[in-house]
């Protein structure tokens, strides 16, 4: 559905205050994503197919496996950042705290306000570290101490020693890691709930990967993270539950990623249900 659609449709529900809605009962109290059904189609291709899946809240969820399953795709879908990619349609339902994210009365502005995202390539604007940060803030409005919010999300993100001397000095002048915790502060700041990241860590260092690591959990205590892998030992690290998708290959070739396992991360790593779920996480495939 697009934006514009939404502007002429019924005015937008506010997220923060829809956790009383009849669906509520239907969702246990943890979750924060209920993902049902869910298939997801570019123009004719149903890249995924049929994807059943929660996100508990204050949990670190890991969705791993081959290149083209859908794991962008899937992620896309949690903050409607797929309603930006012209052709694509959502079939399904996607229940935040309850609330189905693609109903016509959801802003998808708000939706992406409370569900930030954090990209595979460190993007900072070319812009200064505090502005990185402010910028979100700013356009949502925010009148209040620009100054301690800055601060508060650049140590969040553990960034804070590191720049608080060099807030106005370019972002482009920092590391690839500093970067990426840049933009980790630059999703805080506009006081998220969950955060979405996808391969945050594959353009860093063992170094960079390792204070990156270290920081999801740290964030835990606040958010929600929904992460993407393609490192099995990171995924192994850091997230309570995986899920793992492959590509079905139909008999016409048509090519569908699916949902093949979803457990603790501990049990998919150890004794995972599915074959396929074993013999990808042991790299015998992918
Ligand atoms: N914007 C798009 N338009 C058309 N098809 C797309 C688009 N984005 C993804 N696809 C297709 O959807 C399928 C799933 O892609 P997606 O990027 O979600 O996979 P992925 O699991 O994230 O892969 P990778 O590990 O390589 O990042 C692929 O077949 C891909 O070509
Ligand atoms: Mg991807």
């Amino acid at each position: 559905m697009s934006d514009r659609r939404m502007e002429q449709g019924p005015p937008p529900v506010h997220l923060a205050r829809v956790k009383t809605t009849e669906e509520r009962p239907r969702t246990a109290p943890d979750v924060v994503f209920d993902i049902r059904e869910l298939s997801v189609i570019y123009g004719d291709f149903r890249a995924v197919r049929d994807v059943s899946l929660p996100i508990a809240k204050n949990e670190i969820t890991a969705l791993i496996g081959p290149s083209g399953c859908g794991k962008t795709t899937v992620l896309r879908c949690l903050n409607r950042m797929n309603d930006l990619i012209e052709g694509a349609r959502v079939e399904g339902r996607v229940l935040y705290h309850g609330v189905d994210l693609y109903d016509a009365r959801v802003d998808p502005v708000e939706v992406r306000r409370r569900v930030g995202m954090v990209f595979q390539k460190p993007n900072p604007f070319p812009k200064s570290v505090y502005e990185n940060v402010a910028f979100g803030p700013k356009i949502a409005g925010f009148k209040g101490d620009m100054d301690g919010l800055v601060e508060e999300a650049l140590r969040r993100a553990a960034l804070w020693d590191e720049v608080k001397d060099l807030l106005k000095s370019s972002a482009m002048a920092l590391s690839g890691g500093q970067q990426q915790r840049l933009c980790i502060a630059r999703a805080i700041a506009t006081r998220p709930d969950v955060i979405l990241m996808d391969e945050p860590c594959s353009a860093l260092d063992p170094i960079a990967t390792l204070r990156i690591e270290e920081l999801m959990q740290q964030l835990l205590e606040n958010y929600t993270i929904v992460i993407v892998t393609h490192n099995m030992q990171q995924a192994a690290r850091v997230s309570h539950r995986t899920a793992f998708f492959t590509v079905d290959v139909q008999e016409a070739g048509q090519r569908t990623g699916t949902l093949v396992e979803f457990d603790r991360t501990e049990r998919m790593f150890t004794n995972p249900s599915e074959k396929r779920t074993e013999d990808y996480v042991t790299g015998r495939f992918g």
